[in-house]
């Protein structure tokens, strides 16, 4: 086992407070326009996101270049009965504008884990963007720098600490799975270059990943992980330890 999975705890929930958030801003969407919503999951992948969203009545369209990920999706999708309200093209987002058509406007548009990976993160705010209907919201997930600095030096890994605190991709190396890390305030003037304003900037899952496996062995060690990692997240007065986050979760309305 490698070192990261030994750190990380076992059945670690997905970011419980990305998704509370996600769904409460998403009713306060549809009490707004009276109807369910039309969302765009780009780089959505096997549907962890889009498919809770469906199964709340929202009509979902998924853009992910990956076939696997896709015929998941749709499996997904299939086992809950939502598979009619699941959209599943294979694409690049930011290319997504050509995908979906020049007349498309979604409600809410959600680059969940994908700046991370696309060739060209601007390029894929910018495509995300343009897709959104007036008084509609991009929702953005990403891995945070600091973070990985402060797992990597817990764990010794010291070199490595330094490497991503120091490059400006926020990588520790070629070997490092994740191919580029972000800092808030890039991440808020990236949304606003793109004429989005935050309405909600909050790092999430701090703990998650830096409490090794081996000291939580019971169900009640785990709840009590999820128990102080959703008082982080609602700890407005403690923004720092947000920072710390593993992933940085923006929620950015299109005026
Ligand atoms: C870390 S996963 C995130 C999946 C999902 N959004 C989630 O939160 O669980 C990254 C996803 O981005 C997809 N991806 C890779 N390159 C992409 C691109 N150029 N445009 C859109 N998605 C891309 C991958 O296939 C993968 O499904």
């Amino acid at each position: 086992m490698s070192d990261d999975r030994a750190r990380r705890p076992a059945g670690a929930p997905r970011t419980t407070a990305v998704q509370r958030v996600l769904d409460a801003h998403a009713e306060q969407l549809r009490a707004t326009r009276g109807r369910a919503l039309r969302v765009l999951d780009l780089g959505g992948g096997t549907g962890g996101t889009a498919v809770p969203l469906a199964v709340a009545g929202h009509e979902l369209t998924v853009v992910d270049p990956s076939p696997d990920a896709l015929f998941s999706l749709r499996r997904r999708a299939v086992e809950q009965g939502v598979e009619q309200r699941v959209r599943a093209l294979q694409g690049d987002a930011d290319t997504v504008g050509a995908l979906v058509g020049p007349e498309a406007a979604f409600d809410l548009v959600c680059l969940h884990g994908t700046l991370e990976v696309v060739d060209d993160p601007g390029a894929a705010v910018g495509a995300a963007a343009a897709l959104l209907a007036p008084d509609a919201t991009l929702s953005l997930v990403v891995a945070q720098r600091l973070h990985a600095v402060l797992s990597n030096a817990l764990a010794g890994r010291l070199e490595r600490a330094r490497a991503v605190l120091e490059r400006p991709d926020g990588r520790w190396g070629e070997e490092d799975p994740v191919p580029r890390r972000f800092d808030e305030p890039a991440v808020v003037a990236l949304v606003q270059e793109h004429g989005l304003t935050p309405v909600h900037v909050q790092g999430v899952r701090v703990f998650a990943d830096l409490v090794p496996s081996a000291l939580l062995d019971s169900e009640a060690d785990r709840a009590a992980l999820l128990a102080l990692e959703e008082a982080a997240a609602q700890a407005e007065e403690h923004r720092l330890l947000g920072s710390l986050g593993s992933a940085l979760h923006v929620l950015a309305r299109r005026g």
